[in-house]
């Protein structure tokens, strides 16, 4: 074996620069499904995803970016649209894939850097981002809004489901509607049409944790 790919072997994050959580945690996220369902994988699509569904919110080519165990991009895809999911947990991958396979659901899920969308070659009209944007410090989120930027179509959308920080008892990182605005203005490419208070749902909140949907409209 290589230098090189024996080092690449042992790489946890599997040659990608480790997130702020990756490097809190001192796990790479993969690890977070190793031991039964993560406290965000509530085993069906998220409440607020389903009616941004069921009001003819996606559209065209959608991208669920860090699609976990795939319930959100699987409910979408399961309404007709093509749908691809990218996460870089690789075990998440492989459950997502068994159930769009026991479900008889035609969706695509890959591994993929969400910092390197453009990496995929490839436009998506609607963009979903369900629990990513949050997990990241606010030094990685304009190279994330790049990426999104990267890989979404002129007039596209993307929705952000984040925890929020207008409590009570709200989950870990939450972010104010300030730092939504700030990431996504007309300088970075983006138009924020709306933000609406929501719930995440968790394994461990009986009626989730604050959160805010918002509706980001790509210039
Ligand atoms: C809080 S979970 C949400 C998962 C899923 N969207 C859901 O609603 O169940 C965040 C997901 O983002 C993935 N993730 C974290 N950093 C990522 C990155 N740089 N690129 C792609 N996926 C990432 C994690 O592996 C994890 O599956």
């Amino acid at each position: 074996m290589s230098e090189r790919s024996g080092t690449l072997a042992d790489d946890p994050f599997g040659g990608r620069h480790p997130t702020s959580h990756e490097r809190m945690t001192g796990l790479p996220w993969d690890a977070s499904y190793h031991d039964g369902p993560a406290p965000w994988d509530i085993g069906q699509p998220q409440p607020a995803i389903v009616r941004v569904a069921s009001g003819g919110g996606f559209a065209g080519a959608v991208l669920d970016a860090g699609c976990g165990t795939g319930e959100n991009a699987l409910h979408v895809a399961s309404l007709g649209l093509s749908v691809l999911g990218v996460d870089v947990a690789e075990t998440a991958l492989a459950i997502a894939r068994e159930k769009a396979r026991d479900r008889g659901i035609e969706v695509e899920f890959a591994a993929a850097d969400a910092f390197h969308l453009e990496r995929l070659g490839r436009r998506f009209e609607t963009v979903l981002d369900c629990g990513l944007l949050h997990t990241f410090d606010s030094d990685e989120r304009p190279g994330y809004v790049a990426s999104l930027a990267s890989v979404t179509e002129h007039e596209g959308t993307l929705y952000v489901l984040c925890f929020s920080d207008d409590g009570p008892d709200t989950g870990p990182h939450p972010i104010s509607q300030a730092e939504l605005r700030a990431a996504f203005n007309p300088s970075t490419g983006w138009d924020v049409a709306a933000v609406e208070p929501d719930r995440v749902q968790t394994r461990f909140q009986e009626d989730g944790a604050p959160a805010w949907l918002a509706t980001i409209k790509r210039l």
